[in-house]
């Protein structure tokens, strides 16, 4: 089983994604790890994660065991994995790992910006988890305060605003809600409460697509 989860930066999907996968018993992955481990090394090299031909250097020395590194969730990476993810050579170079992990035998939860579109066409459940970008900049606000970062609630606004419009607009796999994919608006939900939205909507296309359980 695969469910293929997407959204907007600071949606709640990463938090709802990892919930149903210990859930439902399966593998997890975050996709936007790998694009701001991509930037990540691009940036300790030097290069310029708006230059394709050095992302791209990133991409293919990748090594997905470095995946974990907390350093990755700092706010400064998520503009710059936004930079290199806008080129189609580095998506590309992406791609295999992602579809392979998704085809793990134990069946797996991926979120990111376009695994319903592009990475995961054939998910057996796809979820577009959003929410107002005010709201979104609120949640993250609060979160970075809590971290000891001194950022104010309107640059983290602006911060979002910025990554919304490059990673709807970009040619290469736009984020943008599959025709098939559930919408999932988490303005006015608490992340319990978001979580049961999700398992209801899961659970029902489940049962309608006749799986067990
Ligand atoms: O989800 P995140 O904030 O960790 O993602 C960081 C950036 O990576 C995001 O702005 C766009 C890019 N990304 C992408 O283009 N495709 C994905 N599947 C995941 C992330």
């Amino acid at each position: 089983m695969i469910i293929a989860i997407d959204g907007p930066a600071a949606s709640g999907k990463g938090t709802i994604a990892k919930r149903i996968a210990a859930h439902y018993g399966l593998a997890y992955l975050d996709t936007g790890t790998l694009y701001r481990a991509v930037a990540r090394d691009t940036l300790a090299r030097g290069g310029d994660p708006a230059d394709a031909i050095e992302a791209l250097k990133s991409a293919k020395a990748l090594d997905p065991r470095t995946l974990g590194d907390p350093r990755l969730r700092k706010p400064g990476l998520g503009e710059a994995a936004s930079l290199v993810a806008k080129h189609p050579e580095v998506r590309n170079e992406l791609l295999a790992y992602q579809r392979s992990f998704a085809r793990a035998k134990s069946g797996a939860v991926l979120d990111g910006r376009d695994i319903g579109t592009v990475i995961c066409p054939e998910a057996d459940v796809k979820l577009f988890v959003t929410a107002t970008p005010e709201e979104r900049a609120r949640r993250r606000y609060i979160e970075l305060k809590g971290g000891g970062i001194d950022l104010s609630e309107a640059e983290v606004l602006c911060d979002i605003r910025r990554r919304d419009e490059r990673d709807k607009h970009r040619a290469a796999a736009p984020l943008r809600q599959a025709p098939d994919a559930h919408l999932l608006d988490t303005t006015n939900l608490d992340i319990d409460a978001a979580f049961r939205a999700a398992i209801d909507l899961i659970d029902a296309a489940m049962g309608r697509a006749g799986y067990a359980g």
